[in-house]
């Protein structure tokens, strides 16, 4: 099964587990990792403090509590997302109020946003989606003139920029997840980002029970037990050292995509914006009219050949008032699979393709030359010789039926991850 997910471990993690276990540092209280993991992370993002918790779901309660975000409030919450950003409004006793989307980004429509501010209104929870930035200067200007706090939901948008500007550095908060999916992760874990230095130390209070500073058992008010461990700091350490490859591998692994898709008519691609780096978190496609219908079959057939899609998020279609924009993906939006970082990802990514292609024009997979044994023989031999040597009748066929030529071949290729796959420096 071509997968939708599977994490990546980065070179460091045995090495710096091990020796987090040698310390027997594994609580959330202490360790190298914890401070260091923080650091290296507020430096990525450019801002001056960063918290870490233990999953994204905390980071987001985490960050409106310490904000004073509470009953009688609404917070504007973009509408396709995953339930963890309403549930966050929620746990404050406060109205989650959802608003619809763009139709070309997914992420919140700043003219929605304003139709929906009330006198209530405290907040404005931004959702990333799918590594893509939403409109960030038109949503913090109407920020800023109606005196709201911004909260980035950074779980999908690891090094997407708006702006030249990493996503999570524009609000009040940006509240990242390090799940074992996201293109930074440690299993489960959480990070809020933020510059201003008093919600910092709120949120380091509070993620820890509000102990004393003082006495610790006169606790400084409720607080929450949200911490991360050292030992997955500890992975975070070594995901951080890794970042950048990891953020351009996704990316250029939603661009094959684009690349291999440009011509299909029965498919709306993902849209690279000018001002918005897209960093592709999950390949995300809508079908058009005339094969939307099929959409379950589709996904169905894709399943059955091996390649696990999924559709878009539409259980949230039934907890609130559905909005036009918000149907219309819940109706058309599907993932296509999903990448590993390394192996044979660009193989799959052809194979994917391949099947897409087939389903969508015949209705079945009609010939599908690549089989995993065929893909894992010549990921050893791209990986283990000089360049590309061994490239098959078979696969030159299939090359040729893709129009991609040696070069481009060459290039998918050669620019793949080999250490993910190798292991070797
Ligand atoms: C947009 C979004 N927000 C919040 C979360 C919740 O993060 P976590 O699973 O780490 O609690 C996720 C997903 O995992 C997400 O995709």
């Amino acid at each position: 099964m071509i997968p939708v997910a599977v994490p990546y471990i980065a070179r460091n993690s045995s090495a710096y587990v091990n020796e987090a276990l040698g310390d027997a540092a594994i609580s959330g209280l202490f360790g190298r990792f914890l401070p260091e993991f923080e650091r290296s992370f507020a430096d990525y993002i450019g801002v001056e403090h960063a918290v870490t918790c233990s999953n994204g779901t905390t980071a987001l309660h985490l960050a409106l509590a310490a904000h004073g975000i509470g009953q009688g409030d609404e917070v504007l919450v973009s509408s396709i997302t995953n339930m963890a950003s309403f549930y966050a409004v929620l746990y404050c006793g406060a109205t989650p109020v959802p608003v619809d989307i763009d139709l070309d980004t997914l992420c919140m429509s700043s003219e929605d946003c304003l139709r929906k501010i009330t006198p209530r209104t405290r907040g404005i929870m931004i959702v990333h989606l799918f590594g893509q930035s939403a409109e960030m200067d038109r949503l913090s200007a109407i920020a800023a003139e109606h005196g709201l706090a911004v909260f980035e939901d950074c779980a999908e948008s690891h090094g997407a920029t708006y702006d030249g500007k990493q996503t999570g550095s524009w609000g009040t908060a940006g509240c990242f997840s390090f799940f074992a999916n996201k293109i930074v992760n440690t299993g489960e874990g959480g990070m809020v980002t933020t510059n201003d230095a008093a919600l910092a130390e709120r949120m380091r209070s509070m993620r820890s029970l509000s102990f004393g500073k003082v006495d610790k058992f006169l606790h400084e008010g409720i607080g929450f037990n949200y911490r991360m461990d050292n030992l997955k700091a500890a992975l975070g350490c070594a995901q951080m050292e890794e970042i950048e490859e990891l953020v351009a591998a996704k990316t250029r692994m939603g661009q094959t995509y684009n690349e291999l898709f440009r011509n299909e008519q029965r498919l709306i691609l993902p849209v690279e914006r000018q001002r918005a780096k897209n960093v592709y978190w999950m390949y995300h496609v809508r079908l058009a009219d005339d094969v939307a219908p099929r959409r379950n079959e589709i996904l169905g057939k894709l399943r059955d050949e091996g390649v696990d899609p999924r559709r878009v998020v539409v259980g949230h279609a039934q907890s609130y008032p559905v909005f036009d924009y918000h149907a219309e993906i819940a109706r058309r939006g599907a993932f296509i699979s999903f990448d590993r970082m390394g192996a044979t990802n660009e193989y799959d990514r052809l194979k994917t393709f391949r099947m897409v292609r087939d389903i969508l024009e015949a209705g079945f997979i009609r010939n599908l030359v690549l089989s995993h044994d065929v893909c894992y023989r010549s990921d050893l031999a791209t990986y283990g010789g000089a360049g590309y040597t061994f490239l098959s009748t078979e696969l030159r066929q299939y090359f040729d039926e893709l129009g991609l030529s040696e070069d481009d071949f060459q290039q998918i290729m050669v620019d793949n991850p080999r250490r993910a796959l190798t292991g070797a420096e």
